[in-house]
């Protein structure tokens, strides 16, 4: 199969031809790595991500990627365009894909061949969401700190079909296995649940979700995680979790170009993994009398014509996150978010996502009264340049925190909300 080296050498030996000279992607991605992250550090990385100009806080929502990415996107698409088919150029790009799914599957805890590259983790859900064969009777559990990207395909099912749509409490502070039997029941064949919630920051640790995976495993009740806010912003080891399936994006966290996404199917589970949406891709070989044999792997999701060169932007980003070093970035992302909750406690105010084990870089504060989310998230960004996000609860505010971020903007914002009492 095609690699990242073949890229190289077929690039070399196409050159003459070449509009845009083929580049090394890994050459073209700066290596960060080695210093201490010091806020100088921080400061010369934001450089490379220009809408961190700002005080950025909407990561949870979509993140601006560094430039280096946009660059290798931009790169490989000319480059495709040269001869999309070409027997010279087409294989070096198409070996994106194998590429982007080992580097993706090793860095969260699977084999290659359980990973899906998709667009989105929608993309994601709803294959989870279509993957088996509905009955009026059947319930599926969600819970009550939902995108609508984990309800509108449950909502959806329950149209169709006459499913049932139940929702665990995940409220801050709420145990997950209670909350998940009080709404469980015979019925009950799907868990999807939101890896760390977009609305309330809290994380389902480790432990949680495998004691709550062998619960499902002896019912015979599938586990989906929705990992729209996980990679990047929390650890992921798709094994530590023990869930079936698993939907994440590029576009958040990650720092990937928009539309990217990886899907994860557990190897145990795939033959019983219903497909709903196929076609050219998915099969090893099919006839013209109707006979067809599906890849005996994840990818067999993927189908039709691709974003290669966006899925090559994926990979850079995964490889600049890389060059700083995912467990340097994690930690500063707890670092920064304890510094923001003792900050906003000891002016006297409440938090609402967890703290403790279950935080993530999703940090979600109670606002002060009379203020409300919509309100305080419209004066900060057209008065303090600082972008955060409203979410649900009318007097909650997400301030989503990055590596990139620093101690002083997480000042500046809170003294700009408490300006507005
Ligand atoms: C928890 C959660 N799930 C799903 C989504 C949808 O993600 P995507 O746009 O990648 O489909 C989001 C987006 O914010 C989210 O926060």
């Amino acid at each position: 199969m095609a690699s990242r080296r073949s890229f190289l050498k077929t690039a070399l030996v196409t050159s003459s031809a070449a509009v845009i000279s083929p580049v090394d992607l890994m050459a073209m991605i700066p290596r960060l790595g080695g210093s201490e992250m010091t806020p100088e550090w921080v400061l010369n990385a934001r450089k490379q991500i220009p809408a961190t100009r700002d005080r950025f806080f909407q990561t949870a929502g979509i993140a601006p990627s560094p430039t280096p990415v946009l660059d290798v996107v931009s790169k490989v698409l000319h480059y495709q365009n040269q001869g999309p088919v070409h027997p010279d150029i087409y294989p070096s790009v198409a070996a994106t894909e194998p590429d982007l799914r080992t580097h993706f599957g090793a860095l969260f805890g699977a084999h290659a061949h359980e990973i899906a590259l998709t667009h989105s983790t929608s993309e994601g859900i709803n294959i989870a969401s279509w993957s088996r064969n509905w009955d009026k009777d059947d319930e599926v559990i969600i819970s009550n700190q939902e995108h609508p990207a984990n309800t509108i395909p449950w909502y959806n099912l329950a149209t169709r079909f006459g499913v049932t749509v139940r929702r665990a409490d995940l409220t801050t502070g709420t145990n997950l296995m209670d909350a998940v039997r009080a709404v469980a029941s015979t019925r009950t064949k799907f868990v999807s649940i939101p890896h760390v919630s977009r609305n309330n920051g809290r994380r389902i640790t480790d432990e949680e979700s495998a004691t709550l995976a062998a619960w499902l495993r002896e019912r015979d009740i599938r586990f989906h995680l929705d990992g729209a806010q996980g990679p990047g912003c929390v650890p992921v080891d798709f094994r530590l979790l023990g869930c079936d399936y698993y939907s994440a994006c590029g576009h958040k966290w990650l720092l990937g170009p928009k539309g990217t996404g990886a899907f994860f199917c557990h190897e145990d589970v795939l033959d019983r993994t219903e497909m709903s949406w196929t076609g050219s891709h998915s099969t090893l070989s099919y006839d013209q009398e109707g006979g067809y044999e599906l890849i005996p792997e994840a990818r067999r999701f993927e189908f039709g014509t691709r974003a290669l060169a966006t899925f090559a932007g994926f990979d850079a980003a995964l490889s600049w996150m890389e060059s700083i070093g995912m467990d340097r970035i994690l930690k500063r992302v707890d670092e920064l978010v304890t510094y923001a909750e003792e900050s906003w406690q000891e002016r006297g105010h409440t938090i609402t996502s967890p703290i403790g084990e279950a935080r993530s870089g999703v940090l979600v504060i109670r606002l002060p009264e009379p203020l409300t989310g919509w309100q305080v998230y419209e004066s900060l960004r057209s008065e303090a340049s600082s972008f955060t996000s409203p979410v649900d609860g009318p007097r909650d505010l997400r301030i989503a925190i990055h590596f990139i971020n620093t101690r002083s903007e997480i000042d500046a914002t809170f003294n700009a909300i408490e300006s507005l009492l």
